[in-house]
């Protein structure tokens, strides 16, 4: 679905106030896949998931809920790696979790809410992802992680100043 220059730039204004919020940011000192962390690679989805409903035939898609639904589908806060008692069930338990804090930093939407509920499906099989925007940012997130869980760690350290570049714009 095509976005106008005007839509385009209502979702940039969206994306830079969430890459600058100081709660946001709290996501930076949370570590993921080999080097990667929480901040990098929910920007990445976000990023990812509004390219792909651009590209995708499907009417009324819903870019708003798409990036604040990526943009918040990790926020769980807290480092699964160092926390022993979270290490078992995270994989399962983090959605509800990052869902939870969502709503009460952010007040978000229902709709939103059900995006970052569902987007570990099928990890968690009771939740399906029964949007198409929902299913979008799911299989965005797969995507990045797959492409973050097989670069290394090293390459990952080096590579920051341009991830951060990367995601420094939503459209550029
Ligand atoms: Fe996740
Ligand atoms: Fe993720």
């Amino acid at each position: 679905m095509k976005l106008t220059e005007e839509e385009k730039l209502e979702l940039e204004k969206v994306y830079q106030a969430f890459l600058n919020d100081e709660r946001i940011l709290k996501m930076q000192s949370i570590p993921m896949h080999r080097g990667s962390n929480c901040y990098i690679h929910s920007f990445k989805v976000a990023k990812r998931a509004v390219r792909y409903a651009e590209r995708s035939r499907k009417k009324d898609i819903n870019f708003h809920a798409i990036l604040l639904g990526a943009i918040l589908h990790d926020y769980y806060l807290y480092d699964w790696r160092s926390d022993r008692s979270k290490k078992k069930k995270h994989g399962h338990n983090h959605p509800q979790i990052a869902s939870e804090n969502a709503f009460r930093d952010f007040n978000i939407s229902k709709e939103v809410r059900k995006i970052i509920e569902s987007h570990m499906w099928p990890i968690n099989i009771k939740e399906y992802p029964d949007s198409k925007e929902a299913r979008i940012v799911s299989i965005c997130d797969k995507a990045v992680t797959i492409k973050e869980a097989s670069t290394s760690k090293a390459y990952k350290e080096k590579s920051k100043a341009y991830y951060l570049s990367y995601i420094s714009k939503l459209f550029k």
